[in-house]
């Protein structure tokens, strides 16, 4: 089978790919590609696999031709193709769900609010521009996390994960989701609260949902004037379920205390006021960049494009419904 790589991956999952017979053409450019790029490249290719930074609709898929069969992004969001599409045309959508990067993405979220309680990095700055003149009583004070309250919202794995960690810090966990989740209160002592109630008790709220039509700036001007006076966000899912520039009047305006943001809403371009904010602490869409978890979203995404020719269901299909009716 002819299989397009939208970009170079770390690891040599890509030989796997060779070893089993198929002809890969890996993009020769470390970048994204332009979507010009991207339709002439995938053209005759049984299967795409591609990164979050591409867009894949269902005019690419036609411009690809009747003989696509799968497309394998590698990551755990899928929001950058029309799953939709995809299933109409019978085409198969894998991603890269794991525990490696579910655990990496809990870590960077713990990264940011330890960042942030502590001021870690305005603190390192001026250390560095020979601040420090000996032990002071006041200078960058920062909150405790005992005793705090933290908002979890979307309470899937990764929010799981998240609650987790908090119960070694003694704070309280709310969390919202859709529907309340017993089970799980229960393992995490986390406690079910509506989004208004957790917006306005929670110390620091950290987002855990996937985009979607229904979570697109979710977190609005509306929402953030109902966070507690003085609390903390953060967003190590996706960049666009929060209104970025009604969270810089938030944070200016001083309602916010600040802002922990690995993901942004136009990437990967950022709000220039953000840049000049020292309560904010930005990461370059890196949550899931841990050597373990970028080796096993390689093995995943090729995994499912070998599996998936040798007539092998793939244990990571975002529309495994179409199995049975898939394009051959
Ligand atoms: C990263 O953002 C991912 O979805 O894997
Ligand atoms: C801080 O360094 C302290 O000793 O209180």
């Amino acid at each position: 089978m002819k299989i397009f790589v939208t970009r170079k991956i770390p690891g040599n999952h890509i030989d796997k790919l060779k070893q089993a017979g198929h002809e890969v053409e890996i993009s020769e450019f470390d970048r994204v590609l332009t979507p010009e790029e991207l339709l002439e490249k995938v053209a005759g290719k049984d299967a795409i696999l591609s990164l979050l930074t591409d867009r894949i609709n269902g005019d690419l898929m036609d411009a690809c031709g009747p003989q696509l069969k799968l497309i394998s992004n590698y990551a755990v969001g899928f929001d950058n193709i029309d799953i939709e599409a995809a299933t109409q045309r019978q085409i198969l959508v894998a991603n890269t769900p794991c525990e490696e990067v579910n655990e990496a993405v809990a870590e960077h979220t713990w990264a940011l609010i330890l960042t942030l309680a502590r001021r870690i990095v305005e603190a390192d700055e001026a250390t560095r521009r020979g601040g420090y003149k000996g032990w002071e009583p006041d200078v960058f004070l920062g909150t405790n996390l005992i005793g705090k309250t933290l908002g979890i919202v979307g309470l899937g794995r990764i929010g799981g994960m998240v609650a987790r960690r908090a119960k070694g810090y003694n704070m309280t966990t709310l969390y919202n989701k859709r529907t309340p989740d017993p089970e799980a209160e229960k393992e995490l002592g986390v406690t079910f609260a509506t989004l208004d109630e957790l917006l306005a008790k929670s110390d620091f709220v950290s987002m855990h949902v996937p985009l979607t039509d229904e979570t697109r700036h979710m977190i609005n001007s509306e929402t953030l004037g109902k966070m507690k006076q003085g609390s903390y966000l953060i967003n190590t899912a996706r960049g666009s379920i929060v209104d970025e520039h009604a969270l810089v009047e938030a944070l200016r305006s001083g309602h916010l205390k600040g802002a922990g943001l690995d993901v942004f809403d136009n990437e990967p371009n950022l709000d220039p006021e953000l840049i000049g904010m020292e309560n904010v602490v930005l990461t370059p869409h890196i949550a899931s960049g841990t050597h373990e978890a970028r080796e096993k979203m390689g093995e995943l995404a090729t995994n499912a494009i070998v599996d998936t020719f040798s007539d092998k269901k793939p244990t990571n299909l975002v529309n495994q419904e179409i199995w049975e009716t898939r394009r051959k």
